[in-house]
C-alpha cells in the first residue's frame, strides 16, 4: 500500500495535505465518538450473534471498544485530527490497543450507513439536553406565574397598551410556547430513532447475514430503514431539529426582546439582576441587557443553519455525497446555541425584578380599561358599534384635558351618553375587569389557578424528567 490511508488499497500517491485537510471532519465529528463507539459495539455484537466474526473476536472488540470510550472521557486516550473522521478515529485506535481483530469491526458495514446510524443517535442525546432546559424553565415560568396571579400588567397590541392583564397571564402564554417546543423535540427525537440506517450498506445493503433488528434493539431504535438507499441518504431528521431549533430561538427571542424594552428606563417594567448585565465602556450610567440581546441575535444563526442543511440536501443525487457530511456543524452549533441561550434565559428570568407600581401606572394611564367602558354601555342597550364611537370622542376629551377615564365626573360622561349612571366607575375598575375575564383562557386569577394546576400535572407526567 503506497499511501497510509484506510481506504488506500487503489492508490499510486498519497493525497495532497489540501485534499486532507479540505475532506476531513474530524474537527466537528470528534463530538460523536460515544455515538460512533456505542453502534460501534452492538455492531459487534450482532457480528458475534450471527459466527460472522468468533466469540473471542467479539469480546476483543466490545472490551477494545469499552476501554477506548472509558479512556477517551478521561482524557487517557487522545484523537487523532491527522485522521480523516471519527469512525477513521475509532477503528485506528481498536487495531493499535488489539491488533487484527479490530480490523474485522468493519465488516457488512459503510461508514455510509455508520454516519446516518451516529447522527441519529447524536440527535437524540442533544434533544434529551435541550428537553432537560426545557423542563427547568417550565418550571420555573409556573413558579412565577403562581407567585403573580393578581399582579397586573398592561396588555399591548402594536405594542400600544390595550386591555389588562396579569403578570401570571403573560409567563403562562410563554409556558405554552416553550410546552410545544419540548414536545416539538420529542417528535424528533422519536423520529430520530424511528428507524434504524446500520445494515444498509453504502447504499444496497450486503450478502452477510446481519441481524438489523438485534442492533436496532441493542440501540433503542424502534425498527429499521425498510429501504438501504433511504437508510444512507436521508437527513430529515436533522431538518426537524434544526426546525425545532428555530422555534424555540424565535420564542426566545420573542421573550428576550420584551425583556430588553421592559427594562429600559422608557418602560421600566423590570430591573435585571447585576449578575446578568453589562456595563459599558464609555457611558458610566448604563446597564445593558447584553444577554436578552445575543439570545435575540443568535437567533439568527439558528435559522442560517436550517437553511444551510436544506440547501446543502437541495438537489443531491441518491445516495450518499459527501456534501452531507456538511450535516454536522448546523446542528452541534444550533444544538450549543439552544441549550446556552434556555440556560441564560432561565437565570435572567428568575433573577429579574418587576416594578409592579410601574406597570399599574402605565395602566392607569393608558386608557386600558376603554374596551370595558365600551361593554359597560352595550350592557345598558347601546349597540356596540355606537358606543365604541362614544367611548372614542371620550378618549379624546380625556386627552385634550388631561385625564384619565375613572377621573371623569358623572356630569362629564353623561355629556355623551345618559346611559352612564354611578356604577359605572365599579365596572371600569381594573381588578373587576381581570376577575371578570373568567371564561378558560382568559386572564382572571381563578381561571388561571385552575390552569396552573393542569399544567403541574401535566409537567409530572413528562417522561425522561
Ligand atoms: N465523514 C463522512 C461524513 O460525515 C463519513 C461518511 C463518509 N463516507 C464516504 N463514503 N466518504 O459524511
Amino acid at each position: 500500500m503506497k499511501t497510509n490511508k484506510l481506504w488506500g488499497g487503489r492508490f499510486d500517491k498519497e493525497t495532497d495535505k489540501l485534499t486532507d485537510e479540505f475532506n476531513a471532519s474530524i474537527s466537528f465529528d470528534k463530538n460523536f465518538y460515544r455515538e460512533d463507539i456505542t453502534g460501534s459495539i452492538a455492531h459487534a455484537k450482532m457480528l458475534g450473534k450471527q459466527g460472522i466474526l468468533t466469540k473471542n473476536e467479539t469480546e476483543q472488540i466490545v472490551n477494545g471498544l469499552e476501554t477506548i470510550l472509558n479512556g477517551l472521557e478521561e482524557g487517557k486516550f487522545k484523537l487523532n485530527e491527522e485522521l480523516e473522521d471519527i469512525h477513521m478515529n475509532i477503528e485506528a485506535l481498536l487495531t493499535n490497543l488489539i491488533g487484527d481483530a479490530g480490523k474485522k469491526l468493519h465488516t457488512g458495514r459503510s461508514r455510509n450507513d455508520q454516519v446516518a446510524t451516529d447522527f441519529r443517535l447524536y440527535i437524540a442525546h442533544c434533544v434529551e439536553d435541550v428537553q432537560t432546559e426545557l423542563y427547568s424553565l417550565l418550571k420555573l415560568l409556573l413558579k412565577l406565574a403562581k407567585e403573580n396571579l393578581e399582579t397586573l400588567m398592561p396588555g399591548y397590541t402594536h405594542l400600544q397598551i390595550a386591555q389588562p392583564i396579569t403578570y401570571a397571564h403573560y409567563l403562562l402564554c410563554y409556558f405554552q410556547m416553550f410546552y410545544r417546543d419540548y414536545k416539538q423535540f420529542e417528535i424528533v427525537k422519536n423520529q430520530s430513532l424511528s428507524e434504524l440506517p446500520l445494515g444498509a450498506g453504502a447504499l444496497a445493503g450486503t450478502t452477510y447475514n446481519l441481524d438489523r433488528e438485534y442492533v436496532a434493539e441493542l440501540l433503542d431504535f424502534a425498527g429499521v430503514k425498510k429501504n438501504s438507499i433511504d437508510a444512507v441518504s436521508d437527513r430529515d431528521f436533522a431538518l426537524n431539529f434544526l426546525q425545532a431549533s428555530s422555534l424555540v430561538m424565535m420564542h426566545l427571542s420573542r421573550f428576550c426582546e420584551e425583556i430588553i424594552l421592559y427594562n429600559s428606563s422608557e418602560f421600566n417594567f423590570y430591573t435585571l439582576d447585576d449578575a446578568y448585565t453589562t456595563g459599558s465602556s464609555i457611558m458610566p450610567q448604563k446597564k445593558n441587557p447584553d444577554l436578552a440581546e445575543l439570545i435575540r441575535g443568535k437567533t439568527g444563526r439558528v435559522y442560517g443553519n436550517l437553511i444551510s442543511l436544506f440547501t446543502t440536501m437541495k438537489g443531491l443525487p441518491l445516495a450518499y455525497n459527501k456534501d452531507m457530511q456538511e450535516d454536522k456543524e448546523p446542528i452541534i452549533d444550533s444544538f450549543e446555541t439552544v441549550v446556552t441561550s434556555l440556560k441564560v434565559l432561565y437565570k435572567m428570568l428568575e433573577t429579574l425584578k418587576i416594578n409592579k407600581s410601574e406597570m399599574l401606572n402605565k395602566m392607569k394611564n393608558g386608557f386600558i380599561n376603554a374596551t370595558d367602558l365600551a361593554d359597560y354601555l352595550v350592557k345598558k342597550g347601546e349597540p356596540f358599534r355606537n358606543s365604541h364611537s362614544i367611548i372614542g370622542n371620550i378618549v379624546l376629551y380625556c386627552e385634550k384635558n388631561n385625564k384619565r377615564l375613572d377621573e371623569l365626573t358623572l356630569e362629564e360622561l353623561n355629556e355623551f351618553s345618559d346611559k352612564f349612571s354611578t356604577d359605572v366607575y365599579n365596572e371600569i375598575d381594573l381588578e373587576k375587569i381581570i376577575n371578570e375575564r373568567e371564561l378558560i383562557g382568559g386572564p382572571s386569577p381563578k381561571t388561571n389557578r385552575l390552569i396552573i394546576a393542569r399544567l403541574d400535572n401535566l409537567l409530572d407526567n413528562l417522561h425522561n424528567n
